[in-house]
């Protein structure tokens, strides 16, 4: 009999799939909504000590690619398919005290269900390492099941926040440790993916004593320019700055990160996020070792929140469960892991013996013109 409950950091999930801190969950109507449409638990939207002012502008907008010509664009048409979200949104625009009662009320309404505060403070003095704690103390006393550290919105002006935090391994570790000095709840930490060295991060963080680590937050991207008027598809006044990519083009970049997460930490806990919009997308970071994943880009463009989503996630791995119940399989720890350890280094892939190595390509290898394949 196939069981969606899970553990995970020491909380009972009723199932392992979450809203990832994002629009779906920047207000208490939206998490309510999240809850009743069956998501085990939610992330809230990057809570911060101060209110912040997003840019003129869309905060976010969606690349879609044309079924046909392949053109990658913002632009709404027919026959396209979503290739990628693109935001420069910055944290809650709403400061802790707002969101302390709604936390509260959440909770009551909701106790089966798993709230997660993500929160973000800076890390350049002592009275930013305050900071972690007083949001960390606020977000527990109102209830949140545990609280996930922004470590990785690639899009903060500061240098001492988000992403800049989660590229150097020491502010990664003091600033998991400012927070673990006072946390009574498990402390996720989201990394960024913006780097060639994240196990060197996580290292670092776990070492600051976090309970999970959450990958990924979205990658540093540029809108497109169109080739019509030469401006960027999305933009204010003409000008743009980096922000982030989210959606199914992020998939196998957040898959490879994870894998390089869960081969160097096998006993650790992961959420897996990135391009997930139903059960197959899930399954991948399950199968590399993940306890839980979390869902933004697909969620937003389902009704806010995701019902259609989650109604997938839960279906499709209750279905899993049953396919392979003749293995003896009825729970996610029956499966969790079971490719981690396919990813391997190229050297250790199989060359064929009986035909001339041509340098990893076959003569009609995809996407190489017959004769042009290096010898
Ligand atoms: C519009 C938008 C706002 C986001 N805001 C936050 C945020 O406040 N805090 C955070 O940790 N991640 C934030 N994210 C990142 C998502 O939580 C998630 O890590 C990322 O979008 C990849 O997941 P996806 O492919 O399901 O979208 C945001 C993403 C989007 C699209």
């Amino acid at each position: 009999m196939a069981d969606l409950s899970t553990r995970f950091t020491g909380i009972p999930f009723a199932n392992p799939f979450l809203l990832a801190s994002a629009p779906p969950t920047e207000s208490e109507s939206n998490i309510e909504r999240a809850f009743d449409a069956g998501w085990g638990g939610v992330v809230t939207k990057t809570i911060g000590m101060h209110p912040v002012v997003n840019v003129a502008g869309p905060r976010t907008k969606f690349l879609r690619s044309d079924a046909a010509g392949g053109r990658v664009s913002m632009a709404k048409r027919p026959d396209s398919t979503l290739m990628a979200s693109w935001n420069w949104e910055l944290i809650s625009d709403k400061p802790v005290d707002w969101w302390v009662p709604r936390l509260e009320r959440i909770k009551r309404n909701w106790p089966d269900r798993v709230l997660v505060a993500s929160i973000m403070a800076g890390s350049g003095d002592d009275k930013e390492f305050e900071h972690w704690q007083t949001l960390t103390r606020a977000v527990q006393e109102a209830g949140a099941d545990a609280i996930e550290l922004n470590f990785s919105c690639p899009h903060m002006d500061r240098v001492d926040m988000g992403a800049n935090v989660g590229k150097d391994p020491v502010l990664c570790s003091v600033s998991t440790q400012a927070v673990k000095a006072v946390a009574t709840v498990p402390v996720w930490v989201k990394l960024t993916p913006a780097t060639a060295k994240i196990v060197d991060e996580a290292e670092a963080t776990f070492r600051g004593g976090a309970d999970a680590i959450s990958s990924s937050n979205t990658f540093p991207a540029l809108p497109l320019v169109d080739p019509d008027t030469l401006e960027f598809e999305i933009n204010v006044d003409g000008l743009v700055s980096p922000g982030g990519m989210g959606g199914p083009a992020i998939l196998p970049l957040s898959l490879a990160k994870m894998a390089e997460l869960t081969q160097a930490f096998p006993d650790r806990e992961f959420s897996g996020i990135g391009g997930v919009s139903g059960w197959a997308q899930a399954l991948d970071y399950f199968l590399l070792g993940c306890g839980t994943v979390q869902v933004a880009t697909a969620a937003m463009l389902d009704h806010a929140i995701g019902p259609n989503v989650i109604r997938d996630l839960t279906e499709g791995m209750a279905a899993f469960l049953d396919r392979h119940a003749d293995r003896g399989w009825t729970r996610l720890e029956d499966f969790r892991g079971l490719r981690r350890d396919r990813v391997v280094a190229q050297s250790e892939i199989r060359r064929p013996v009986d035909v001339d190595y041509h340098g990893g390509h076959e003569e009609e290898a995809e996407g190489y013109a017959r004769g042009t394949v290096p010898a």
